[in-house]
């Protein structure tokens, strides 16, 4: 495919939509055509399953099985109608999430079978891999300090966000796990910083990538 695929990663709170649209702007000012879009949701059957898998009462009675298969749902969708599409175009897709969060939250947080779903990512993202992935890692401890300091309209709080924090220890080993298996794809960026740090440490990166 023509254009290039950036996704981003990282636990809770670890400033992923900034650091999204600060790069997004950063590539217009170079002249170069991008696409931002975000998992799960984005697409009209995406933000129906957000709703259903993060926000719905429902929610509460959800099995793994159930969640896991949400999320690919939503992906499958996304893939197929918006980020397959832009790439053979040629322009620059910037994810915010792709199938590494699925890894790491449903395989290694909630414990489902990680053959079945790298063989379920596979499927789901149809040929469409991420030529660069950024792991804002941030501690838990960290994490849940920046969660507490957000607001947020009643009734937006997000079901995941109040999972234990061994569950989010988890995730994060998982994602660092990801980054030592594939560090041609996986940078990891230390998200502990100011904004302004954090934007530089992936222009660095993306840098490379671009030319
Ligand atoms: P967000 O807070 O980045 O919008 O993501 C929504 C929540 O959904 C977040 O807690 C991570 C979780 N999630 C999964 O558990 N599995 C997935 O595959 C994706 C894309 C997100």
């Amino acid at each position: 495919m023509a254009g290039l695929f950036v996704t981003f990663e990282g636990g809770e709170a670890c400033g992923k939509s900034t650091q999204v649209r600060r790069l997004v702007n950063r590539l217009e000012k170079r002249g170069r055509t991008v696409l931002a879009v975000h998992e799960p949701g984005f697409t009209e059957i995406g933000s129906a399953i957000r709703q259903l898998l993060l926000h719905a009462r429902a929610a509460d009675a959800m099995r793994s099985e159930t969640e896991l298969l949400l999320f690919a749902a939503s992906r499958a969708q996304l893939v197929r109608e918006t980020i397959r599409p832009a790439l053979e175009q040629g322009l620059i897709v910037v994810s915010d999430r792709f199938y590494d969060s699925t890894t790491v939250y449903q395989g290694i947080g909630r414990g489902l079978d990680l053959t079945f779903i790298k063989v379920l990512n596979e499927f789901v993202a149809g040929g469409c891999k991420p030529c660069r992935t950024f792991l804002l890692d941030l501690g838990v401890a960290i994490s849940r300090m920046r969660q507490l300091r957000r607001v947020r309209p009643a009734g937006q709080q997000d079901r995941m966000e109040w999972l234990s924090d061994e569950f989010f220890e988890r995730v994060r080993r998982g994602y660092l796990e990801i980054a030592r298996a594939e560090p041609e794809r996986v940078k990891i960026i230390d998200a502990s910083g100011s904004e302004d740090q954090v934007e530089e440490r992936i222009w660095t990166e993306i840098d490379g990538v671009l030319s």
